[in-house]
């Protein structure tokens, strides 16, 4: 296994409507994550389905990735690709369970939310968590080519 790793992290639309991007990014450097690209944009329908693939819809269901796209596509957001030791489980570690509710404090959903997958379903809307990040190495290279053009992708030492 190569330790060295490349994850994706994107601050979603509730994390800039909430004016938490720097304090996520802080949390992110203290760990010395090294930063390797960052954009802020609006994405388009397609990218963002690019990003919450057919798998999603396999794991958790075709609502479940509908409304993901939709919550996704509807305000600004900041991508992040990240390079780092065991970069993958780190970032995944420090944002905690993908429920708010059930997510650790001392974890960016955990210490930055609340809400409950029972709430978010009552409302049929997508549960909002802050932040994704890759799940593995192998999906954190194909989430930065959704997200970075190659050129768009700093290198150095
Ligand atoms: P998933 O990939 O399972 O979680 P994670 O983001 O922690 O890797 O799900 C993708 C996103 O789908 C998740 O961030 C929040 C959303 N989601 C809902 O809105 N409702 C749900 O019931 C589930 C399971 C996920």
């Amino acid at each position: 296994m190569d330790t060295l790793q490349r994850t994706l992290v994107l601050l979603k639309p509730d994390a800039l409507e909430r004016g938490i991007v720097g304090e996520i990014i802080t949390r992110f450097e203290r760990v010395g994550a090294k930063m390797i690209g960052m954009k802020l944009l609006v994405s388009e329908k397609d990218t963002a389905l690019q990003h919450y693939t057919e798998d999603l819809a396999r794991r958790r269901g075709e609502r479940v990735r509908e409304l993901m796209v939709a919550m996704l596509t509807s305000g600004p957001i900041v991508a992040i690709a990240f390079e780092g030791i065991e970069i993958v489980e780190v970032v995944r570690k420090m944002i905690g369970s993908t429920e708010p509710k059930s997510a650790a404090p001392g974890t960016i959903r955990g210490d930055y939310a609340h809400v409950s997958f029972k709430h978010a379903d009552s409302l049929n809307v997508g549960i909002f968590n802050l932040v994704h990040a890759s799940g593995s190495p192998e999906e954190a290279e194909t989430e930065i080519d959704v997200w970075f053009k190659p050129e768009e992708l700093v290198a150095f030492t």
